[in-house]
């Protein structure tokens, strides 16, 4: 157990928990959802416009279950709400998420939630740091910030330029931006935890959120805990029923849930888990990440 809580006011922190859904009977039932508009963000996600009557409006942060007949139900991060239309950004690695890309404008596909906790967005100066698709739930804080008259940086990591997500609708909103991709061929060669030093000094910050790969989460709530600054990370856990009773998205030893009292976290929680070392796979053993 890594308890590291000396840098921070925890107590301060504690008695402002992060925020969560109100999880009434309503956001468990499956509503139809119609394909208004597509877009393909990358060669490899494409963002679905979806009019659904959801029972609230989903918050940076949250998810809904997507499920279409004959295949499996899966989480994805709500990427944008406007006008009561809902924007899922979806990565294509598996035969659900192949389906769902196979689907027009016009068609329909079934959505419970949202689902789980949200982003609290009460801080000034943001970093908001993105790996591949995590970047969906983030250029919704993104929006949000914006509207309040909040500000800052976007950092995005891609394998290479054409995976690179969101980097206009991110400047759209008053966010500078900064690139990293594995092979070089935009922003930075390497990976996006590289940028984090000169990020750091460069820009003061209030608050940091993220979301991509576990292992590169962890560096920066890291980071940003060596600092004294406050992050918060969306976590991507294995998840079977989506409600809190499987137990296969836990974070152990403090039995979180990740679809429950998650997939949001803050850097003092995180740290007392086994986040960024251990998960469950999807029969359930736990595994080193
Ligand atoms: C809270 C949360 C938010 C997410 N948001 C997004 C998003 O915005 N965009 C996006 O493209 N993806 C998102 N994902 C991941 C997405 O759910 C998986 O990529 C999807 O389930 C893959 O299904 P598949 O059948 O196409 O591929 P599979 O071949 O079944 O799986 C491919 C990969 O996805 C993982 N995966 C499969 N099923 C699940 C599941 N039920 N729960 C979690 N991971 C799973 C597998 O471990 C594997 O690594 C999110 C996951 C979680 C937990
Ligand atoms: S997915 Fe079942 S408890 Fe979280």
């Amino acid at each position: 157990m890594r308890d590291t809580s000396e840098n921070f006011d925890t107590k301060k922190i504690l008695q402002s928990p992060q925020p969560s859904a109100t999880r009434g009977h309503e956001n468990f039932k499956f509503v139809q959802a119609k394909i208004e508009k597509r877009v393909d963000e990358s060669p490899s996600v494409r963002s679905f416009y979806l009019n659904a009557p959801l029972p609230s409006d989903p918050k940076p942060g949250q998810f809904l279950m997507v499920w279409l007949p004959n295949s499996e139900e899966v989480p994805m991060s709500v990427s944008g709400h406007e006008g009561g239309i809902t924007r899922i950004s979806v990565a294509k690695v598996g035969p659900t998420t192949e389906k769902i890309h196979k689907l027009n404008p016009g068609d329909f596909l079934w959505v419970r939630g949202p689902f789980g906790s949200w982003f609290k967005l009460d801080a000034n100066f943001y970093l908001l740091v993105a790996g591949g698709y995590g970047s969906a739930p983030l250029v919704y804080a993104a929006k949000a910030l914006s509207r309040s008259g909040k500000k800052g940086v976007y950092a995005i990591g891609a394998k290479n330029k054409s995976e690179l997500l969101f980097l206009d609708e991110a400047r759209d909103c008053g966010f500078e931006v900064f690139i990293s991709t594995e092979d070089g061929s935009s922003g930075r060669k390497g990976v996006v935890t590289d940028m984090l030093d000169d990020l750091f000094s460069k820009f003061k910050f209030d608050s940091i959120l993220t979301c991509g790969p576990e292992k590169m989460m962890f560096k920066v709530i890291k980071e940003g805990f060596n600092r004294g600054i406050y992050s918060q990370a969306s976590l991507e856990r294995y998840m079977k029923c989506g409600f809190g009773i499987c137990g296969s998205c836990v974070l152990d030893p403090l039995g979180l849930r990740v679809c429950v009292e998650g997939p949001v976290f803050d850097s003092i929680t995180l740290l007392k888990t086994e986040f960024g070392s251990w998960r469950r796979s999807p029969s359930g053993r736990r595994e080193k990440i």
